[in-house]
């Protein structure tokens, strides 16, 4: 696809960049003309982003961001602000979903790792990187939610509550921040061919019955594309949704509708 300047000039944060959906989102966002800070815990893969990205013609960086860590954060956002002189997009995507329990059996410290990454991560997000936006004078945030903040799962009981989290706390930045310029909207990914997806059917009984289960739930009949999710968000980041502020993008094949 080619470029039409829809975030010429816009310096982004994006959290778990190195892999899947953030990969596309860094990539999407580079595409557009931003400048690009790729942040994750896993340096190989991120610096290769970054690389590949610059090779690519965008400006990009790769910074090793724990996303629970708050002096990673200050680090990050001092980093970006001294490297490319301001900050005006961050999307928070870092997450993970795989070694959910039951209920029953689930212990704590599962519980507080997936909440930890998944809502503590976007809290901090908000925290540091908002806050440098808000001094900045304006600017979007996207946070990536997901359907289990719709759609209870089974053994989803940590991942579900984050990401319902994530959805309420991206209403009160957004009510917060409205005067001060700052967009703060989530998007709602059904399920996306990515690693994380991969392995949670990779970790299934039976791969193949949940795969074809969990195409199953989508009535567009196939799982999204990194990509599709990726168009999304750029939107939202872009003075296109000028007007869009504490949304829920679903773009799921029709995962809630049923
Ligand atoms: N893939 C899906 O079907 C799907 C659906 C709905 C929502 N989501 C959400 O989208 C986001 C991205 O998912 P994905 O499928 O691309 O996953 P992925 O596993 O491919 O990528 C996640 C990235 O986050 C990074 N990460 C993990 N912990 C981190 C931490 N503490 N600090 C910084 N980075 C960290 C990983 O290193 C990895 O690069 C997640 O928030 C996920 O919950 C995914």
């Amino acid at each position: 696809m080619g470029s039409n300047g829809r975030v010429a000039g816009k310096v982004a944060i994006v959290t778990g960049a190195a892999s899947g959906i953030g990969a596309a989102i860094a990539e999407r966002l580079g595409e557009e003309g931003a400048r690009v800070v790729v942040a994750d815990i896993d340096v190989e893969a991120g610096e290769a982003l970054a690389a590949k990205l610059g090779e690519g013609g965008v400006q990009a960086v790769f910074e090793r961001l724990d996303v629970t860590s708050e002096a990673d954060w200050q680090r990050v956002v001092h980093d970006t602000l001294g490297g490319f002189g301001g900050l005006d997009i961050l999307v928070n995507c870092a997450g993970v979903a795989v070694g959910g329990q039951e209920l029953l059996q689930h212990d704590f410290a599962n519980w507080r790792r997936i909440l930890a990454i998944n809502l503590d991560g976007v809290f901090l997000g908000l925290r540091y990187g908002g806050a440098a936006i808000v001094a900045n004078g304006g600017g979007a945030i996207v946070n990536i939610s997901s359907v289990a903040s719709k759609a209870a799962v089974i053994r989803g009981a940590a991942y579900c509550a984050s990401k319902a989290g994530v959805a309420q706390l991206t209403k009160v930045a957004a009510l917060e921040w409205a005067p001060l310029g700052v967009r703060v909207n989530s998007v709602h990914p059904g399920y996306v061919e990515t690693p994380l997806v991969a392995e949670l059917i990779r970790q299934a009984p039976d791969a193949d019955a949940m795969r074809a289960a969990a195409i199953a739930r989508h009535p567009i009949g196939r799982l999204g594309l990194p990509r599709e999710i990726a168009n999304a968000v750029l939107f939202l980041a872009s003075d296109e949704a000028g007007f869009a502020t504490g949304a829920e993008l679903l773009v799921d094949g029709g995962y809630v509708l049923p």
